[in-house]
C-alpha cells in the first residue's frame, strides 16, 4: 500500500520544475551519479540561508530555535519516508559512504571478532566494499561474496549459500548502480534476523525510486544519499534499529555528541545526537527534507511507475541498434541500463554523446568487481530521474549512430 499522497502532474510540469533544463539543453541520463534538484529544493535552502539560518541545537536565541525545529523537522520528513519507529534511528551522516564507514567502524567493531564472516554480493559499489575490508583487517574478519548469474541476479540462495554459525553481518545493495538488479533484500533480511545476522542494505538507487519501509524490509541498517533522491550534495541517512545503535561506540567525538566531558571521562549523549559530532550539516538536512517532501507529493509508486516505463522503452530503443550489447540483464531492473557498443571505448562513446548535449556515465562505475565479473573494464550507463522520457531515449539512439559514422569514417 502507498503511504504517500498522489498528486498525479504531467510529465512535463515535472520537467520545467528543474531551473537546469531551462539553463542547459542538455539530454540528462546521468541520475544514478546524481539527480537534478527541483526548484523547491532550491528555493528551501535559499530561504534558510536568507532569513532562517544560525548553527542549531544550544541556540537560546529564536534564530536557533527555528533553525534547530527546521533541522528536526527534516529527520522526521525522513523517519517518515522509510517508516522508521523513531526519529532516534535516523542519523544524518554526508552520504551512503561515510553511513557504511559508520556501521563498519562502530556497530561491526563491537559485533565481529578474529575468523568472524561478512556477506557482500558481487554487485556492490565500492562504497559497500572497501569499508567492510577496512574493518576485516582490522578485526581479522574474512569477507565472502555472494555472486551474481549470468544476467545479473544476487538469488537468496547465492547469498545463504555463503552463510555458516561465524557469518556476524550481510551488507548488500538494493539496486546495483552498474547494472541496475535490484536483489531481493526483504527475503535477505528475514532470514537473517532468524538466524541472527545483522543486515545493512545500501538504498542509493533505491530511496529516488522505490518506497522504502525500513520495518517491512526487516534490515538494521538502511543506508542512502541526499544527492541522488533530488536533494542536496553533502547529506546523507543512516537508519539504525535503535537498540543496536545504542549499544555500539559513537563514530566521531566532538560538540554535539556529548552528555558530560571532564578530561578524566566523558559521557555520551543519546541517539541520535551520539552519531552527530560537530555542527552537521543544516541546510543540507533541510534541502534533503524538501526533496523527499517534493517526491512524497509526486508520489513514490507514480516516480517508480514512470521510470520503468522509460527504462523498459530505453531498453527496447537501446536493444534494437546493430551493435548494442546490454551489460546484465535482471528479472527486476531499477533506473539503470549498462551496455557497450562495438568496439568502441564507452570513454570515447560518452565523450562523443557529449557533444551531442548527452550526457551519460562512462567507466567502471565504482564497481570493478561487477565490471570483472561480465568480463568488461568499463560501461556506458544511462540511468534516468523522473524528467526523462522515452525521447531522451531516442535522441541517445540517435546519438550513438552518429558517433557509430564518426567511427566509421575514422
Ligand atoms: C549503490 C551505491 N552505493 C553507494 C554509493 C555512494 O554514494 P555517495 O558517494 O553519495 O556516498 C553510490 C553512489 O553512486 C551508489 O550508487
Amino acid at each position: 500500500m502507498n503511504k504517500f499522497k498522489n498528486t498525479f502532474y504531467s510529465h512535463d510540469v515535472v520537467k520545467s520544475q528543474f531551473p537546469i533544463f531551462d539553463k542547459n539543453d542538455i539530454i540528462y541520463l546521468d541520475s544514478a551519479a546524481s539527480s537534478q534538484k527541483p526548484r523547491s529544493v532550491l528555493s528551501s535552502i535559499n530561504e534558510v540561508y536568507s532569513n532562517n539560518y544560525a548553527n542549531i541545537h544550544r541556540g537560546v536565541y529564536k534564530l536557533s530555535q527555528t533553525a534547530t525545529d527546521m533541522y528536526e523537522d527534516a529527520r522526521e520528513i525522513v523517519r517518515k519516508f522509510v517508516n522508521a519507529e523513531s526519529v532516534k534511528e535516523i542519523i544524518f551522516v554526508r552520504g551512503a559512504t561515510e553511513a557504511i564507514n559508520l556501521v563498519a567502524s562502530t556497530v561491526a567493531e563491537i559485533n565481529i571478532s578474529e575468523g568472524d564472516e561478512i556477506i557482500l554480493s558481487r554487485l556492490e559499489h565500492h562504497s559497500n566494499i572497501v569499508p567492510w575490508q577496512i574493518m576485516a583487517k582490522k578485526n581479522k574478519a574474512i569477507i565472502k561474496v555472494a555472486e551474481s548469474d549470468e544476467n545479473g541476479d544476487v538469488s537468496f540462495e547465492s547469498i545463504f549459500k555463503m552463510v555458516t554459525p561465524k557469518t556476524k553481518f550481510i551488507s548488500v545493495t538494493h539496486i546495483s548502480n552498474a547494472i541496475g538488479s535490484i536483489l531481493p533484500v526483504k527475503d535477505i533480511c528475514k532470514e537473517a534476523k532468524s538466524r541472527g545476522i545483522l543486515t545493512l542494505i545500501d538504498g542509493c538507487q533505491a530511496a529516488p525510486l522505490l518506497e522504502v519501509d525500513v520495518q517491512d524490509i526487516g534490515c538494521d541498517f538502511y543506508v542512502f544519499s541526499g544527492h541522488k533522491t533530488y536533494g542536496p550534495t553533502g547529506i546523507g541517512v543512516l537508519y539504525g534499529r535503535e537498540d543496536v545503535l545504542n549499544e555500539a561506540p559513537p563514530y566521531q567525538g566532538g560538540g554535539d555528541m556529548i552528555d558530560k566531558v571532564t578530561f578524566k571521562e566523558t559521557t555520551y549523549a543519546g541517539l541520535p545526537s551520539k552519531f552527530e559530532a560537530g555542527t552537521p550539516n543544516i541546510v543540507g538536512a533541510i534541502g534533503l527534507g524538501s526533496a523527499l517532501t517534493w517526491m512524497q507529493n509526486i508520489g513514490i509508486n507514480n516516480i517508480n511507475e514512470h521510470s520503468r516505463k522509460v527504462v523498459n522503452e530505453g531498453l527496447n530503443i537501446l536493444e534494437s541498434i546493430n551493435g548494442i550489447k546490454i551489460i546484465g540483464k535482471p528479472i527486476n531492473r531499477g533506473g539503470v541500463i549498462s551496455f557497450i557498443y562495438k568496439d568502441i571505448h564507452s570513454h570515447d562513446l560518452g565523450t562523443l554523446l557529449n557533444s551531442y548535449n548527452i550526457a551519460v556515465r562512462t567507466g567502471h562505475h565504482c564497481a570493478q568487481p561487477t565490471m570483472e565479473r561480465y568480463k568488461v573494464s568499463s560501461t556506458v550507463r544511462a540511468s534516468v530521474g523522473y524528467y526523462n522520457n522515452k525521447e531522451d531515449f531516442e535522441a541517445l539512439a540517435e546519438g550513438i549512430l552518429k558517433v557509430s559514422k564518426v567511427f566509421e569514417n575514422v
